[in-house]
């Protein structure tokens, strides 16, 4: 009888369990507040209100955007004051930026979360409608800097899933100031030639992952700026672009430093970089410790492994000045593939804080079917395994 009736429990629970998990997840579709899927009347207040609804909910919350087009101006969700501990926002349509470049060209972000903690943004596609904006920048007239298309800004516990980002005007993805952040499976797709489009910065932030991205774009397709720990950037494919760099560092006196990144089971095609390290000709005080590039395909790459620390372009502000940047601690291991230059390895490192702790394990890396060559100046480290081009380290 005993077991007859845990059974009987067992399964009513079953049956009411999942109607209780749907049931404490609020729901609100975007259509509900007013938002228009003709992409063609602004829908910027109804995003907000479908958020300020949700914001103020105390359970578990959707935000749904159906199949369509909508067209947003520049818009921040907020989080304080929000109560939903957890907010997704499901994305199905694809939201688009104004025809005139000059709506969204003065703002810092198109879409950006500050203050949030709890929120997934899952699929759909930014359509920034950046061309227009670059060609101003291409012919050098009075053309406003652009806007970033989503950022996150003192944020925590974000993901950020299946997203298609299309031609930002400036950078696409930008996380900043942020903790515990998850980005996987984020294409983005942009000109080989569209200035500053980086696919996706992160900067004073701890404990980022990205995953299993595809990024083509005409800057860096991951930048890595001052302030970063533990980040960790696996299976990315990158090119167009000018690879995964740390960088530009020191462009500040006072600057924190980059460390604990892992960047694993990368593949570059036609890109202008691979693995870059850069930095200013300043004084500074930031560093950069304990990088691991872990195995690398690299196809037709212009510099396939680079450490620039004499970054001064026009010659302005630093011609004559050494990097403070102390590089220490950099492994690169399984890297292969075809240079599109001679020189595929270059460490141009500080004099006054030479690099230290280079590790090189098993690189082969070649130019026209032939040996590449690797040019060393104020680096120090060692070599384990085939390395080619030769090691160049002291
Ligand atoms: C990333 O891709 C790998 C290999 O395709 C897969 O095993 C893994 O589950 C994916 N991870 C995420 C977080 O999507
Ligand atoms: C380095 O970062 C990884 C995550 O990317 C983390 O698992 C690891 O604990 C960190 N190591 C240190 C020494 O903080
Ligand atoms: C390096 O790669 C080339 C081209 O794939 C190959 O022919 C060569 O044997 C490799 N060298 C080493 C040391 O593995």
């Amino acid at each position: 009888m005993a077991k007859l009736l845990s059974l009987y429990i067992v399964i009513l629970a079953l049956l009411v369990f999942p109607i209780k998990i749907s049931a404490e997840i609020a729901s609100y579709n975007v259509l509900k507040y007013g938002a228009k899927p003709n992409g063609k009347e602004d829908s910027t207040q109804a995003f907000l209100d479908a958020w300020n609804a949700a914001c103020a909910s105390e359970s578990s919350t959707l935000i749904y955007v159906p199949k369509g087009r909508y067209l947003l101006g520049s818009l921040a969700f907020r989080g304080d004051g929000c109560k939903s501990p957890e907010i997704t926002i499901r994305i199905d349509g694809t939201l688009i930026a104004p025809e005139d470049y000059r709506i969204l060209g003065q703002s810092a972000s198109w879409i950006s979360f500050e203050k949030v903690n709890g929120v997934s943004v899952v699929g759909g596609a930014l359509d920034a409608k950046g061309s227009p904006l670059w060609a101003c920048k291409a012919t050098g007239n009075n053309c406003p800097s652009g806007a970033t298309t989503m950022s996150f800004s003192n944020s925590k516990n974000i993901k950020v899933s299946r997203l298609v980002s299309l031609n930002s005007q400036m950078f696409h993805i930008v996380i900043n100031g942020c903790q515990d952040v998850l980005v996987q499976g984020v294409r983005v797709i942009a000109a080989g030639d569209s200035p500053n489009t980086d696919g996706i910065h992160v900067q004073l932030s701890k404990n980022v992952v990205i995953m299993n991205s595809s990024i083509k774009t005409g800057d860096d397709c991951i930048s890595i700026g001052p302030g970063t720990e533990n980040l960790w950037i696996e299976g990315v494919k990158c090119g167009p672009g000018h690879g995964i760099s740390i960088g530009s560092l020191a462009k500040d006196a006072e600057e924190q430093g980059v460390q604990n990144v892992t960047v694993k089971r990368t593949i570059f095609a036609d890109t202008q970089n691979g693995f870059r390290i850069k930095s200013w000709a300043r004084p500074s005080n930031g560093f950069v410790q304990g990088v691991r590039f872990i195995g690398a395909i690299m196809h037709n790459v212009q510099n396939p492994i680079l450490i620039d620390q004499h970054y001064c372009p026009h010659n302005l502000n630093c011609p004559t000045q050494v990097s403070g940047v102390q590089i220490s601690d950099v492994l690169y291991q399984g890297i292969r593939g075809t240079s599109a230059t001679p020189v595929a390895i270059k460490f141009d490192c500080s004099s006054k804080n030479p690099c230290k702790g280079i590790r090189m394990e098993d690189v082969n890396l070649t130019y026209l079917n032939q040996a590449a060559q690797s040019s060393c100046s104020n680096a120090n480290g060692n070599v384990a395994g085939q390395v080619q081009p030769n090691n160049c380290l002291a």
